[in-house]
């Protein structure tokens, strides 16, 4: 952009992760309305917490009330809705956080997008793969008898599409496995990426 200059500030994400002996990266977690990502993302996080690793969770209902709340469920608006929460994840990515993110993001490229603000080797995927018949089933919301019913429009699963990652770092179904299982999975993972190294 033009005669914008960005500053070299002298505290940098390495002396941040240094610290906190920890690495910084931000988890995404996509899938169906329903599907568990939240509720997943939040056992994963009470149990980072127990290990004094500095967490937050962004999630869909908390960020559409507030920074996004002028977006619809349009694709144009989603895809809107995912970049905004991408440069929220890289500044607290920057400032030494694991960023737990959980968000429909039914759009392959929106979610390709994310892995270029952020960078790669800052992002692990994770597909909360819960069929459209098991949401709806749950239907926890109320929101896919809406649907139904033409009340809400542009649902995804019903009246929009989702986009299935196709190689996603972890893969969790919800319908053969346990939230707690599905945790352990997700911090197993993570053991090897939280580790700071000073190279
Ligand atoms: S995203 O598609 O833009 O990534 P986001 O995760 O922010 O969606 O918000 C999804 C949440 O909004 C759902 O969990 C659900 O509670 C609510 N919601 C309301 N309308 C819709 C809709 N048309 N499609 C999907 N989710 C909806």
């Amino acid at each position: 952009m033009k005669n914008i200059i960005p500053h070299n500030f002298q505290v940098s994400k390495a002396d941040r992760n240094q610290s906190n002996k920890h690495n910084s990266f931000l988890m995404w977690f996509t899938g169906l309305s329903g599907s568990g990502k939240s509720t997943i993302a939040n056992v994963v996080e009470q149990e980072l917490h127990k290990k004094r690793i500095k967490t937050y969770i962004l999630d869909g209902d908390n960020i559409r009330k507030g920074i996004n709340s002028d977006l619809s469920f349009s694709p144009k608006d989603r895809t809107e809705n995912i970049r905004r929460i991408a440069e929220i994840s890289n500044l607290m990515v920057d400032a030494g956080i694991v960023v737990l993110a959980a968000f429909v993001s039914p759009y392959k490229k929106d979610r390709e997008n994310i892995k270029k603000i952020v960078k790669d080797v800052n992002f692990v995927e994770v597909y909360i793969n819960t069929s459209i018949e098991e949401c709806e089933r749950r239907d926890v919301k109320g929101l896919y008898e809406k649907a139904r019913k033409g009340e809400i429009k542009n649902m995804t699963g019903i009246s929009a599409p989702y986009e299935a990652p196709e190689n996603p770092d972890i893969e969790i179904n919800t319908e053969r496995e346990t939230v707690e299982e599905s945790a352990i999975k997700i911090l197993d993972f993570l053991t090897l990426k939280l580790q700071y190294t000073n190279e």
